[in-house]
């Protein structure tokens, strides 16, 4: 008994596919992505169609009717992709060949569309949903891939060996997929991804760091990168994540576990945002503390400096993973650099100059740095942890009084370059910086208001103590 999909098929590529195959010899499916996001009633942006004959050209003839323009024909693929609206249509020729063992002659066989399934990665992804007008909407599911999908499994059509053999990347696809749906690894799945995970090695660093941002993506990304560690997998993609792993105890005296620790901030911090970059700063906010790493008789374990050190190696881990080396770099190294600063805030006393200072250098990024630290705050101490977070509520309305106050996020001293060398009649000099960071400091200081005038009047005494010419009309 098949299923029917009709009602789901409304888009206008669907209907104009079913229309053509009414007036034109061949078959097409639509498979993969698709019906398995129809399937979890979440939307897809994508639609891939698998063609019996030549797939390039069937293409071609649906966008015409669409009125689509531009095909890109990838033709040792076999395959064709055209932009409709906001959704991304591929078509990939089937292979109609089979040849059977009596017969070297190829002949299209029913099987070609299985073949196609067999070479998918999963049998969540490997559903395909017929288009033809004789059985328009019918699901066809050779390996019971919507049984997968009730029962949350991931698992792979053939041997799942073969299957990462035949592609290695798929070993983290079936972890970003797990991570994703909250979906569990078969078996001998997770056994294989065990025996091959060195494989990893000859894919690309951009193929894998789309996976390691879909499952930084994912509402609860810790499982994806447990799986990651318990596979093997972490140790060729991401050799410093794992370098956090473990416990060190020396005179009865432990050290928390620090990779587990920054997957629990990780989740913390993805239950308030969904900023991929601010994700990425908890993953790496503590990247530092295995080279910090020190232990005193007297204190116990110390990771001095950890944060300075962990924004200094933010730029070449972006580089290894092939991440955009521009202002989203600079915001992760500045949260990773300042990730300690609130949390000092909350356990010393917050004084006006110190919250002018952490506001001045975290500017437009003040709330995700508070995002970040608060769920940084992972002890097991219930007590604590409620403590923490109420002087944190505390130290947040106090930001805010003080920017109402003082205007000093993105602040800029009112006195600029140009008036001091007017002023004193000088060119671009040492002495120039010299007196423009005199102001800035008194301000951030609360020596002087963050005003013009007070700022103006400050610059003239800063000048006559350095002995600089005034220009006439300011004496
Ligand atoms: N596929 C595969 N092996 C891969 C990549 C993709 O078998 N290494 C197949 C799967 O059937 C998949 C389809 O190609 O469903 C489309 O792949 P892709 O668009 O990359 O992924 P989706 O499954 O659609 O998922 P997402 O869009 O979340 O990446």
């Amino acid at each position: 008994m098949h299923r029917d999909f009709t009602s789901y098929l409304s888009h206008p590529v669907f209907k104009v596919i079913k229309k053509y195959l009414e007036d034109n010899e061949g078959s097409a499916f639509v498979i993969g992505g698709f019906v398995r996001d129809l399937l979890l009633e979440k939307k897809s942006k994508d639609i891939d169609i698998v063609v019996y004959g030549d797939g390039l050209e069937f293409a071609k003839n649906v966008a015409e009717i669409l009125r689509v323009k531009k095909v890109s024909v990838f033709k040792n693929f076999g395959t064709a992709h055209f932009r409709y609206k906001d959704v991304d249509v591929e078509f990939v020729t089937a292979r109609k060949e089979s040849y059977s063992k009596d017969s070297r002659n190829p002949k299209v066989s029913p099987g070609s569309l299985k073949d196609d399934q067999y070479r998918r990665d999963f049998t969540i992804n490997a559903l395909a949903i017929n288009l033809h007008p004789s059985s328009f909407g019918e699901l066809i599911d050779p390996f019971n891939g919507e049984t997968d999908i009730e029962n949350g499994t991931i698992r792979t059509p053939l041997d799942p060996s073969e299957t990462f053999s035949d592609d290695p990347l798929r070993m983290l696809r079936a972890i970003r997929f797990a991570s994703q749906l909250d979906f569990k690894i078969d078996i001998s799945c997770l056994k294989s991804i065990r025996d091959q995970s060195e494989r990893i090695k000859i894919i690309s660093r951009e193929r894998i760091t789309d996976e390691i941002n879909k499952i930084l993506m994912s509402p609860c990304p810790s499982r994806g990168f447990k799986l990651l560690k318990s596979t093997g997998l972490l140790e060729y993609i991401f050799p410093e994540l794992l370098e956090l792993s473990g416990i060190e105890t020396i005179n009865g005296k432990s050290h928390k576990d620090n990779f587990l620790h920054t997957l629990q901030v990780v989740d913390n911090v993805s239950k308030t945002s969904d900023k991929l970059w601010l994700r990425w700063s908890a993953l790496l906010h503590d990247i530092a503390k295995p080279p910090t790493k020190r232990f005193d008789k007297k204190i116990g374990w110390t990771f001095h400096g950890h944060e300075e050190l962990g924004s200094k190696m933010v730029p070449r881990i972006f580089k290894y993973h092939r991440l955009p080396l521009d202002a989203k770099m600079k915001y992760v190294q500045k949260l990773v650099r300042l990730h300690l600063r609130p949390i000092a805030l909350v356990k010393g006393s917050v004084t006006d100059t110190a919250i002018r200072r952490l506001l001045n250098e975290a500017g437009e990024d003040v709330e995700d740095l508070m995002l970040l630290c608060n769920a940084d705050i992972t002890s097991k101490n219930e007590f604590k942890v409620k403590r923490y977070q109420e002087n944190f509520k505390l130290v947040s309305e106090k930001l805010q009084a003080v920017e109402e106050k003082d205007k000093i996020r993105n602040f800029q001293p009112p006195v600029k370059g140009e008036e001091i060398m007017k002023s004193f009649n000088l060119g671009p000099c040492y002495e120039v910086g010299v007196i423009k960071s005199k102001i800035k400091e008194a301000i951030l200081e609360g020596e002087i208001p963050n005003s013009y005038d007070d700022a103006k009047a400050l610059m003239l005494t800063i000048g006559r103590e350095m002995g600089l010419e005034i220009k006439e009309s300011l004496n």
